[in-house]
């Protein structure tokens, strides 16, 4: 019998084992096996001297584990002071309410008495304002360290909005390697309106000089990008745009406030599919805006009434609900996301596993400069071609093959068919979205459960 404690983050994994001699090889062995080949004892002599103490047949064995741990933070930037205590209650305050009630009420009413004409008490109809949005616009504005903070019915929508602030004639630089959705809007609807985008890599700045032109309006980046995980410079970008007096918009959907924060980067606008991580719970589709720009924040406040891009009172009491435990979930999402890339890497059927918190990550220490950490996002290159990935995912039993990601369950698709299928094919080709490239959303489940299913479902390639 073993017993293996592994109180994460800690960087020593404590073995008990009432068997004797040659086991500890044995476990390291397979403990080489699970982690990617470099667990090691914390040194030879130690565990022959100080690690294994026996005590009626019970050794104890110490390990230093191979992983990039969270808990002291590893080089990455310390987690944000104070983050929980703004979740549980910025905005929340009992008193505003006459009920006193603790948890914000669902105000469902879509419209609000006035004591006299043209004189709200506060809020007058339900597209202009309603108290559930606003106690989450406060929120998330809390958490993102912005004054002002805009809710929106998805993500798509809060982009939207954010094109609103454009006329014909207008220029974006975007990230070559952004969400697809945003990359239709874009290229579909906004060029048509005489909007036009430029498509570019950004990883290489000098690109982003070579793009500007008198009419460039905006900068719209998304880091780490999507699916691809390319981790951008977001300080580095912020400079080029004040340089040349254009806005910078960050997509933050795939770290949320609690791994990065980009405004403090110098971006002008941190923009959030809120249905992801900071939901969390696939329930509900939402976006968010925050912002610092008062005047910017005014016309996005005008947008998100005149154009109409509300969301639900309910929607946003869900969504304001899950904020309250986005700490702890980042958290766990971080650590077994990068057990699975470590587990993937050490597979012989994988051809390359792509996670910042890896070191072979392109822009590992780049990562570490300006984020907390990494989010439960892995993407990977299987050995094979499409029958191999369709063989692969439907082997899966735990993953849900479907689109989307950052909620408590995880998550499997095949971004060249599915979320990037409205990518042009000869842009996925320059950006090697393949279809041997597997995107993982690494939920809450137990680890060891999701590593066991992808050791399965690799079996049967
Ligand atoms: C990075 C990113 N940004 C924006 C969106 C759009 O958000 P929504 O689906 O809430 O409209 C998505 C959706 O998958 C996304 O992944």
């Amino acid at each position: 019998m073993i017993n293996v404690l592994m109180d994460f983050p800690l960087k020593i994994l404590s073995i008990f084992t009432k068997s004797s001699g040659n086991l500890f090889r044995e476990i390291l062995r397979k403990l080489n096996s699970y982690f990617g080949g470099d667990v090691k004892p914390v040194k030879a002599t130690e565990v022959k001297t100080l690690s294994c103490q026996t005590s009626s047949h019970i050794h104890k064995l110490h390990i230093s584990l191979p992983i990039a741990t969270m808990g002291d933070n590893n080089g990455f930037l310390p987690f944000p002071k104070g983050f929980s205590t703004a979740a549980i209650h910025s905005g929340q305050d009992p008193e505003q309410w006459d009920s006193l009630s603790v948890v914000p009420p669902i105000v469902l009413s879509t419209t609000f008495k006035q004591h006299s004409p043209a004189n709200p008490k506060k809020y007058e109809y339900g597209r202009s304002g309603n108290p559930s949005r606003n106690v989450l616009e406060e929120c998330l504005a809390a958490l993102e360290g912005a004054r002002y903070g805009l809710c929106f019915s998805s993500g798509l929508g809060a982009i939207t909005a954010l094109l609103g602030l454009f006329k014909s004639g207008d220029h974006i630089i975007c990230g070559d390697d952004v969400y697809g959705g945003t990359n239709r809007l874009f290229s579909k609807v906004a060029t048509p309106l005489g909007i036009t985008t430029s498509f570019i890599d950004v990883t290489d700045l000098s690109n982003i000089e070579k793009c500007i032109n008198s009419n460039t309006k905006i900068i719209w980046i998304e880091t780490p990008t999507n699916p691809l995980l390319k981790v951008l410079d977001i300080k580095a970008v912020s400079e080029i745009a004040k340089k040349h007096n254009i806005l910078l918009a960050v997509d933050n959907t795939f770290l949320t406030p609690y791994l990065q924060r980009p405004l403090e980067l110098g971006a002008d606008l941190s923009v959030h599919s809120l249905t992801k991580y900071m939901n969390g719970h696939s329930d509900i589709i939402m976006g968010a805006i925050l912002l610092n720009n008062s005047e910017v924040h005014e016309k996005l406040r005008f947008l998100q009434n005149a154009m109409g891009i509300v969301p639900s009172p309910f929607d946003c009491s869900q969504v304001n609900r899950s904020l309250k435990t986005l700490a702890l979930r980042m958290k766990q999402h971080s650590q077994s996301s990068l057990l699975v890339a470590k587990f993937l890497e050490s597979h012989p059927k994988i051809e390359k596993v792509i996670h910042p918190g890896l070191p072979s990550h392109p822009q590992h220490e780049l990562c570490k400069k300006q984020t907390s950490g990494h989010s439960g996002m892995v993407t990977f290159y299987i050995k094979g071609g499409l029958e191999d990935s369709k063989r692969f995912l439907s082997a899966l039993k735990l993953y849900s093959l479907a689109e989307s990601l950052g909620g408590y369950e995880s998550l499997v698709e095949l971004p060249s068919v599915m979320t990037h299928a409205s990518v042009s094919e000869d842009q996925r080709r320059v950006l090697k979205i393949t279809d041997n490239l597997i995107r993982l959303s690494v939920g809450l489940e137990d680890v060891d459960d999701l590593i066991d299913d992808l050791k399965q479902a690799l079996s049967v390639i």
